[in-house]
């Protein structure tokens, strides 16, 4: 009688939710690390960092857990209102660290490394690994409420070291498939894969219940001289979208994006030209400039970091940046410290920041306090999209607006010499794991 009673409760809320897309803040997150260590160019090592982002009026208590052997449990507070960096050792943490499998039928290998970070306050947590020699890149972690069963690899196109798919379970006894292998995996264990000679983006994920997924390349040469690690914290095929603005990054008048599609038949366009049509399993590389880029069926699109030629200083590397479809913008205000922290060749690191928005909303947003002006926007050809971009400062910024109507989307990238990372701050997405709502903050015990 009892459990027939939580389920007449639960399922209302399970309802309310599944119909909308809430912003990308949460109490309870798992992600994992794959292996960012490459031994090209000394120093050799890895920081690993969580930055944890508290845009509340009070004090956000987190505690970080790993079943990782040699990981202890880290406790902090985060001040109102500001972006904690909380660094997470050892390195070989790490998923196949230090040098993963390169064999070509790339085995999965099952490892206690996932880590997991509640709060007791709402927060938004991005992951950065970043070798010493600065080769990093940085992802938004998707808050587990936001997880999903379903989800499609991207990988490099062109790589020295190999491309990976790190897949962390939230739950017991989570039964992954990868390609055609599968693994049942306890929570915070990590099945990954990885492979240098056969290419692992468009590789189909999926399990029998919400896990994170993260792909990319330890060291990719898609768009550059020199590799660089390459990392995105996948969406869930139920977050993906069918209208995106491609913008080329800074100094750049194309750009390459790579995109794949759950759906055969999917036929992709950039400004009303076909560009890319796909099937399920399917990758391909495009490059377009300042554009939409639409679908018949919904895509997953990543944007490509880029070195932008001896002419900008060799400025720029490959990283990848996922990008929120337009209906995921949201009103939310959001807080974020640019990443990017050892320079190479005696090069600073130059940082950079998007906003993007629609014709109504432009004029009502704030970049820390002031309102940028509407005329500071560009427009995105044949669309009601406009954009602001800039050079910035490595300190933590805000944006906000106090018109409820106001949709934007953020996103935070960093130039090094021939290297480059970058993240999309707070969007809305559809909740798929509806359980971590209520399993969060009980655990945490100061
Ligand atoms: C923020 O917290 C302080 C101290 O608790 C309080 O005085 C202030 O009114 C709060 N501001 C808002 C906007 O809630
Ligand atoms: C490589 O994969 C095999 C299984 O295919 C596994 O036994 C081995 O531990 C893996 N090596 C590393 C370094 O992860
Ligand atoms: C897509 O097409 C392939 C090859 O024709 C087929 O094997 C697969 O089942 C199709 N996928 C879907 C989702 O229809
Ligand atoms: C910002 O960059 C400067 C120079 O590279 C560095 O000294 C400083 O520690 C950085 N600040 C943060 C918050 O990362
Ligand atoms: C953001 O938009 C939602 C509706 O989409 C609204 O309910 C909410 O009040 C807005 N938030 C702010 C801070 O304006």
């Amino acid at each position: 009688m009892a459990a027939r009673a939580l389920c007449f409760l639960l399922v209302p809320a399970i309802f309310v939710y599944a119909v909308s897309n809430v912003p990308t803040i949460g109490n309870d997150f798992v992600f994992t690390f794959f292996n960012a260590y490459v031994n090209t160019t000394p120093p050799y090592g890895v920081l690993l960092l969580a930055l944890v982002s508290n845009n509340n009026n009070g004090t956000a208590n987190i505690v970080v857990t790993s079943p990782y052997p040699s990981f202890k449990t880290i406790r902090v507070s985060v001040a109102p209102h500001s972006v904690l960096k909380i660094p997470i050792t050892p390195e070989s943490i790490q998923d196949q660290y230090p040098h993963p499998n390169i064999t070509f039928h790339p085995h999965i290998v099952v490892e206690d490394k996932g880590i997991r970070l509640q709060s007791d306050l709402p927060v938004a947590v991005y992951a950065h690994a970043e070798n010493f020699d600065g080769r990093s890149d940085s992802f938004l972690v998707i808050p587990a409420v936001q997880l999903g069963m379903q989800y499609v690899a991207v990988t490099s196109t062109l790589a020295l070291f190999p491309d990976m798919i790190a897949v962390v379970a939230y739950q017991d006894n989570t039964q992954i498939t990868i390609g055609t292998q599968t693994v049942t995996i306890n929570a915070l264990q990590v099945a990954s894969v990885a492979s240098l000679l056969f290419k692992l983006s468009g590789t189909p994920i999926s399990g029998n219940k919400p896990f994170g997924a993260i792909s990319g390349c330890t060291c990719g040469l898609d768009v550059a001289l020199a590799c660089d690690y390459e990392a995105v914290m996948l969406l869930p095929v139920g977050a993906w979208g069918t209208q995106f603005t491609a913008i080329p990054f800074m100094y750049l008048s194309k750009n390459y994006y790579q995109v794949v599609t759950n759906t055969n038949n999917t036929i992709v366009s950039a400004g009303g030209t076909i560009v890319a049509k796909l099937n399920q399993g399917e990758y391909r590389r495009i490059q377009i400039g300042t554009t939409m880029v639409t679908s018949n069926h919904p895509i997953l699109l990543i944007q490509m970091g880029e070195d932008t030629g001896v002419e900008n200083n060799e400025k720029g590397g490959s990283f990848f940046v996922q990008l929120p479809s337009t209906e995921k913008m949201s009103n939310t205000s959001v807080l974020f410290q640019p990443t990017g922290f050892f320079e190479s060749y005696g090069m600073p690191l130059f940082f950079f920041l998007r906003i993007v928005t629609n014709l109504a909303s432009a004029g009502t947003i704030q970049l820390d306090g002031a309102t940028i002006n509407a005329l500071q926007f560009k427009h995105v050809p044949n669309s009601n999209f406009y954009y602001y971009e800039t050079a910035t400062s490595n300190t933590t910024h805000s944006v906000t607006t106090s018109n409820p109507g106001t949709q934007y989307s953020v996103m935070s990238y960093t130039y090094g010499s021939v290297a480059g990372c970058g993240f999309t701050c707070a969007f809305n997405l559809p909740v798929g794991n509806p359980i971590a709502l209520t399993s969060a903050q009980a655990t945490i015990q100061l």
